[in-house]
């Protein structure tokens, strides 16, 4: 497609009055860790260009979305906020996982989403954020070059603007290569790609240097983290993932490592032992499991098997006795049977996970799932399991909260309220509030030992130490 054809796209939603600056940006995040961490770089490349954040909708001039399509409701919300923006008469553009890996800016054949929407003003990859300025350039000619030209090939050179001081999020490789049969993620990031193994270390450092205190290593499936022969030369036996965190987790300063998400066809006794050795890795374990019956596991397409599963958690109860372990998982999934639902009702049980982000099945249109099986079971079935399910949770998670009672825990304080209460997770990934006195607020951003008096449902509560 030609230029002219782009000036068409970006004039062709004329509901706007063109500002003669774009001057304040409004970005909404959509979806998991990684679009919020991708949307802190592109923070970085907006305020390159002089565009300042606008804390609400109303006084930006141009409406950015950093858009999640991992289920159709994620889609739909998406779709509500551009309909709330034009009506606002603001530019809007989106990117993230809507924008689809073979999207062009500019092609609608390529991009269904212009065909779609023909009120978007703007499409672009993720990865091209470095040409933002370019693409913006096309509203507001006085738009000038960054002073320092970002790199186009690789995003992740681009510094993230960070919300917090205190915590950080680090992507280590994005993409996935396993096409799980319900997952439109391959689609939307493409292939797996990890980052250097020194490349992150030098990001962690700096966050460290920086004043956080917690580090969050990210990718749609860390554990699959793979290094080329040249950098694998200096490990050893472990695999590459397991090296890895090893190797953040000795960085001077680093009080608490963190990761999501690890797959469980990767989850080996190596990075189950490294974890172990290491007292700054939280002691909370996010391994989705998806359901609870092979048979259901089979037709996700899902590499593991139920009784690996098992094998893995039991592993590291063995090896870390106060470990928690949290899961996602899909009810209503083509063709789960009555008996296969309580299979995953009854790993709830032997479990007794801490949390787990439930789903109900949402056909993708291009996954396997989509295209090739049927998606039969009624959505008051998926209803009744989802709220089945979700019952079962409330006792799990109970159970895990109640064994802190009387516990010494580390808490990272993320916030205080109003009322003094300092709210955030402890080492073992419960969510704590304990009271602080009037001059609590200093706790913000700091890990402090606490004492559980009482627990509940989903939090624990104490007091300082
Ligand atoms: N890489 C992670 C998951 C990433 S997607 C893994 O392998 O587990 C995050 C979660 O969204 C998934 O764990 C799954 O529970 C849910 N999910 C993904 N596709 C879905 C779909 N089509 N319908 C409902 N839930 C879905
Ligand atoms: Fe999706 Fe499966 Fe990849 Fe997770 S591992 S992102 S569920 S395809
Ligand atoms: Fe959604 Fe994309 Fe994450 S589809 S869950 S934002 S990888």
């Amino acid at each position: 497609m030609t230029k002219c054809y782009t000036l068409f796209i970006v004039l062709s939603g004329k509901t706007y009055s063109r500002p003669k600056h774009l001057k304040k940006f409004y970005l909404q995040t959509f979806g998991c860790q990684m679009n919020y961490s991708d949307s802190e770089r592109l923070e970085t490349v907006l305020e390159s260009i002089a565009l300042t954040k606008a804390l609400t909708m109303e006084e930006a001039d141009i409406v950015l979305l950093n858009t999640c399509s991992i289920k159709q409701h994620a889609e739909d919300r998406v779709h509500g906020f551009v309909h709330n923006a034009k009506e606002r008469g603001k530019i809007v553009g989106l990117t993230g996982c809507m924008v689809r890996k073979s999207s062009t800016q500019y092609d609608e054949e390529k991009d269904p989403l212009l065909k779609q929407h023909k009120k978007i003003d703007l499409v672009f990859r993720i990865e091209d954020m470095a040409k933002v300025p370019d693409y913006l350039r096309e509203f507001d000619t006085s738009i000038t070059r960054p002073q320092h030209e970002f790199d186009t090939n690789d995003y992740f050179h681009i510094a993230p603007k960070l919300t917090e001081k205190f915590r950080a999020y680090v992507p280590i490789m994005t993409g996935c290569d396993k096409f799980c049969t319900y997952c439109v993620v391959p689609f939307t990031r493409g292939r797996e790609r990890s980052r250097p193994f020194q490349e992150i270390l030098d990001e962690c450092e700096q966050h460290i240097a920086r004043g956080a205190k917690e580090i969050t290593l990210i990718g749609q499936n860390v554990n699959a983290y793979f290094l080329d022969d040249s950098q694998r030369k200096t490990l050893q036996r472990q695999t590459d993932f397991a090296a890895l965190l090893a190797a953040v987790a000795k960085i001077p300063g680093l009080q608490r490592l963190r990761f999501t998400t690890p797959h469980p066809r990767h989850m080996g006794d190596d990075v189950l032992e490294v974890i172990a050795a290491h007292p700054n890795i939280a002691r909370n374990i996010h391994l989705p499991v998806q359901s609870g019956a092979s048979t259901v596991l089979m037709r996700m397409g899902r590499e593991h098997r139920i009784e690996r599963f098992k094998k893995t958690t039991a592993k590291a109860r063995e090896l870390m006795p106060d470990v928690t372990i949290t899961t996602d998982i899909i009810v209503g999934f083509c063709g789960e049977t009555e008996e296969e639902f309580q299979a995953t009702m009854q790993l709830f049980d032997e479990e007794q996970f801490l949390m787990a982000y439930i789903s109900k099945y949402s056909q993708r249109k291009g996954t396997f799932a989509g295209e090739k099986m049927l998606d039969d079971i009624p959505k008051a079935e998926k209803e009744r399991r989802f709220e089945l399910l979700n019952e079962k949770l409330k006792e799990t998670a109970r159970h895990e909260n109640d064994r802190s009672m009387g516990q010494i825990e580390e808490l990272l304080v993320e916030e205080v309220s109003e009322n003094f209460i300092a709210k955030g997770k402890t080492h073992t990934g419960k969510t704590a509030h304990i009271q602080v006195g009037e001059k609590g607020r200093r706790f913000i951003g700091e890990i402090v030992p606490v004492r559980i008096t009482e627990t509940d449902t989903w939090i624990v509560k104490g007091e300082l130490m």
